[in-house]
């Protein structure tokens, strides 16, 4: 038992919060001054450095990134029963956001190397349902950009509403701009498990002030002035001030972190690209990512279980990353348009140890054991 206890403090945490700044300053502060609700000065705060960071100009802050998609398909005026196009490899609030929203996700497969949304299919998807798709969500996967300006191309040309999907990728850029700088409304997400968290956050970005005022609103029950007035039905998806403090804190040493998460990445991959069973995921010229999670391709779904298990007897923290969503029972019946490349991903990809805390000796521990890790299949 002794050795046990022993051998879980040793453990090397998969991505965990790096609380290291103001954060209990802050805290402390919404105890003392009473503001630990859905008002207080750290809200504004927050809203303000990132619409700042993002150049755009609004930023509503929320209780999460799911519910900030929610919103954001909302204020694109979607209608029940509308189609909204999705990739294919992506976490499940992108899909789940659509069906809340009263529409049907259509599964769009990723490209074979940026892992993101394909726009050839896009194109096929939009003149197979002409008239019908009301918003495409564009995800920068695991922190890296997506190929943006096809995709804008074609949402201009054919009027459909872009949405980034920006949950992980907070700090990433697209031909040198902000990932979060693009879609009609863009989405961050600040869970504990990504580089900058409120504990539980999220934020939608957009330019129109009209749609920031309805989306402000929507988020706070639809209430009009101070009065037990509504306008339509609404929801409690505002932020707290309480997540807000833990915000700023990390807000201000974001540029240390996101430097913290690039070094790792860079120690990881000339030794993961050496390994004959593994590859880094593909580095586009287009964009630099926020490198939130780093994981990489296994050779088979039975060869990432082994590496997983056996990094896992070594008291190494790894997980295995998004599946295709098209074939799980929740979405089987939405229409996908795949061509194969999503689902060969599915249970190869798995994540290691990225904390921005993460010391060097514990790096060091983490590739020694992949070193000696080798899959045999036959
Ligand atoms: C691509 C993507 N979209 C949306 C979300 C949802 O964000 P949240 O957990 O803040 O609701 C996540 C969370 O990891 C995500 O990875």
């Amino acid at each position: 038992m002794v050795h046990q206890n022993r051998a879980r403090a040793d453990r090397i945490p998969l991505a965990v919060p790096d609380l290291r700044g103001n954060e209990l300053v802050y805290l402390k502060k919404c105890i003392e001054t009473n503001w630990v609700s859905s008002a207080g000065p750290f809200i504004g705060e927050c809203e303000e450095i990132i619409k700042n960071k993002l150049e755009r100009s609004n930023a509503i802050a929320t209780v999460n990134g799911s519910a900030a998609l929610h919103l954001s398909l909302l204020a694109c005026k979607t209608k029940p029963g509308d189609y909204v196009i999705i990739p294919d490899w992506t976490f499940a609030a992108t899909a789940n956001a659509v069906y809340h929203a009263g529409c049907i996700p259509i599964f769009a497969d990723i490209d074979k190397q940026s892992y993101s949304l394909d726009p050839d299919i896009v194109e096929k998807i939009i003149s197979n349902y002409p008239g019908r798709i009301s918003a495409m969500i564009v995800v920068h996967p695991l922190g890296h950009p997506a190929n943006l300006d096809p995709l804008i191309s074609i949402s201009k040309s054919a009027k459909i509403p872009l949405i980034e999907d920006a949950a992980g990728a907070f700090g990433a850029k697209y031909q040198g701009r902000p990932v979060g700088s693009f879609g009609e409304f863009s989405v961050l997400s600040f869970n504990g498990n990504k580089t900058i968290t409120a504990g539980g956050g999220g934020m939608i970005l957009t330019n129109s002030s009209i749609d920031a005022a309805y989306l402000r609103k929507l988020s706070g029950q639809a209430r009009v002035g101070q009065d037990y007035k509504y306008e339509s039905i609404g929801f409690n998806y505002r932020m707290t001030n309480i997540n807000a403090g833990l915000l700023l804190a990390q807000l201000e040493r974001m540029d240390e972190m996101l430097a913290a998460k690039r070094k790792i990445a860079e120690i990881y991959d000339p030794i993961v690209n050496k390994h004959k069973n593994l590859k880094t995921l593909s580095s586009m010229n287009w964009g630099e990512s926020s490198n939130w999670l780093y994981s990489v391709v296994c050779e088979s779904e039975p060869a990432s279980c082994d590496l997983m298990r056996y990094l896992d007897a070594q008291n190494i923290e790894v997980r295995s990353f998004w599946r295709s969503l098209s074939i799980q029972p929740p979405y089987i019946d939405a229409p996908s348009f795949l061509n194969g490349v999503s689902e060969k991903l599915t249970g190869k990809v798995v994540s290691f140890p990225c904390s921005s805390s993460l010391t060097d000796d514990d790096q060091a521990r983490v590739i020694s054991h992949l070193s000696q890790w080798n899959w045999s299949s036959g």
